[in-house]
């Protein structure tokens, strides 16, 4: 009985790690929240930051945890991923994010839950290498 449980540990773990991520789901990181996060966090979260600092350059960098310990990108936990925390305060809280005059429009946000909600699928290589990119309300 006892190994027969450890096979299903060992089972439902290794499934976790080879889970691979949809081309579809790839397709909505590279059409809805690459811009999102290029036009509002790229600025300030990129470069060569080094971690515990948040850097979106690229999955690498983006999978990494705050220097309290939390995940920034839970794939398929939301509400335990200190990014959606972030961009989900409210009023003058000091770390409401982006840091910048332009909030995220509940769009915005809800295409980001939904991302990490499905597996927070981030495509290795160029196309999943993010840089700033400017909107027409931020020059
Ligand atoms: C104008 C610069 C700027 C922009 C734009 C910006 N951030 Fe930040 N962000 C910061 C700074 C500075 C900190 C560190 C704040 C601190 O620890 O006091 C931070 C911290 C964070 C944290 C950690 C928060 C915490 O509670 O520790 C998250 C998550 C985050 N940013 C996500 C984002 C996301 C997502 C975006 C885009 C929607 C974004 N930021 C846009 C400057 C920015």
């Amino acid at each position: 009985m006892k190994r027969y449980l450890l096979l299903l540990v060992g089972l439902s773990a290794s499934c976790a790690l080879t889970h691979r991520p949809t081309a579809e789901d790839e397709q909505y990181f590279l059409t809805q929240v690459k811009p999102v996060l290029q036009q509002h966090c790229l600025r300030c979260h990129a470069g060569t930051l080094p971690p515990p600092a948040l850097n979106l350059s690229n999955r690498d960098t983006a999978f990494t945890r705050s220097a309290s310990g939390q995940n920034y990108i839970q794939p398929g936990s939301p509400d335990r991923s200190l990014l959606i925390t972030a961009i989900g305060r409210v009023g003058t809280h000091p770390k409401l994010m982006p840091q910048t005059d332009l909030s995220l429009t509940d769009d915005q946000i809800g295409v980001l839950r939904e991302w990490i909600e499905d597996g927070a699928a981030w495509p290795a290589g160029p196309l999943g290498q993010l840089s700033p990119e400017a909107t027409a309300e931020i020059p």
